[in-house]
């Protein structure tokens, strides 16, 4: 069977330009999984061209779609028997992180007891967030690179509460929060007053140029931007416009759930052109805990099966990059334009 026919049809049909390889990896989560969640985290392209290709597979008879999920056809076995199952052979001691929390047991602990209150996720602003465990992975990988001790951070949005393992940690000299959501900014002023660390917190719109007293000041920026082209530049062009000297750092979330390997290289040449440097992309580094507005997103709509997942299956890849001689960021102003959507988009 021609993968190449096969991927066309479906980049056409979804508007989402997918390869020979997508196909591949695909068919060999299928061998793997039968449910459409797990389908979507092994196959590693955004979930429309996904969803978009079972119907294809099932119209060519390759699978056939019940509740219990997707089965290959005797056809579809002979069309993957010599494609390779999808296998995850990362460690399983770090979940592939490549970073050990052995040194901050404490933190851990303390993190662990205090997020277990935090509000919900809430659709209006496109809210979903990780795990404590990526949360404190994300801190120790910015430990470990001299992102953290003596440092001043800025979060641009804090869904994940890592102002919060900073803070607890001690290790900083400033944290500071922009955010839109106000019982996130309360929760986090709340924590802090509790545990008894200081922080800067402000309601921020980031479609907005960065206030005045944010630009230049800071070692480091964190940010989780939503996978549109026009989100990436502004939050992660915010995050560059707050960042002191060459040398600082960035760090974000990319998926590859809501973004082809196309809107990835569009993502990178722009930031690239702030004169900044990639230093590091780790594969699947940041684990989303189900956000429990499934049954509302786009992604619910497109899937073929119509069952609530079982386990984590977002994930994204963590960026980290350094600034240059010469970088600047970006202080265009959207307005009240909605960035937050494209047609590889589905989760919110
Ligand atoms: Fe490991």
């Amino acid at each position: 069977m021609d993968f190449k026919d096969l991927a066309k049809e479906i980049s056409s049909r979804s508007k989402i330009k997918i390869n020979r390889k997508n196909i591949e990896r695909l068919l060999g989560a299928l061998r793997k999984t039968k449910l459409p969640w797990e389908l979507v985290d092994l196959s590693d392209f955004p979930v429309p061209a996904v969803f978009e290709s079972m119907k294809v597979l099932e119209e060519k008879e390759i699978i056939s779609i019940s509740d219990a999920g997707f089965k290959l056809t005797a056809r579809g076995k002979e069309v993957v028997k010599d494609i390779h199952p999808v296998e995850d052979i990362s460690c399983s001691d770090c979940e592939g992180r490549g970073i050990t929390l052995e040194k901050f047991s404490d933190l851990e602990k303390k993190f662990l007891r205090v997020q277990k209150n935090r509000p919900g996720a809430i659709r209006r602003f496109d809210q979903g967030y990780v795990t404590p465990k990526t949360t404190l992975s994300r801190f120790a990988v910015a430990y470990e690179r001299g992102d953290v001790v003596g440092k001043e951070i800025i979060l641009l949005g804090d869904d994940d509460l890592m102002s919060i393992a900073l803070g607890l940690s001690g290790l900083t000299k400033g944290i500071t929060v922009v955010e839109i959501d106000k019982r996130l900014t309360d929760f986090i002023q709340e924590t802090a007053d509790k545990e008894g660390f200081k922080i800067n917190v402000q309601t921020v719109d980031l479609r907005h140029p960065l206030p005045k007293e944010h630009v230049k000041k800071y070692d480091a920026f964190i940010t989780d931007p939503p996978e549109t082209i026009k989100a990436a530049d502004a939050f992660i062009g915010r995050g560059i416009a707050s960042l002191r000297a060459p040398g600082s750092a960035g760090y974000f979330g990319f998926t590859r759930r809501e973004a082809s390997l196309t809107k990835w290289y569009d993502v990178q040449k722009l930031l690239l052109k702030y004169r900044i440097v990639f230093t590091d992309i780790v594969h699947n580094f940041n684990e989303y805990v189900n956000w429990g507005y499934e049954e509302e997103t786009r992604a619910w709509r497109l899937s073929p099966i119509k069952v609530r997942p079982r386990k984590n299956w977002y994930r994204s890849a963590l960026y980290r990059f350094e600034t240059l001689d010469g970088f600047r960021g970006n202080f265009k102003d959207y307005g009240e334009e909605n960035i937050y959507e494209d047609v590889e988009s589905s989760t919110t």
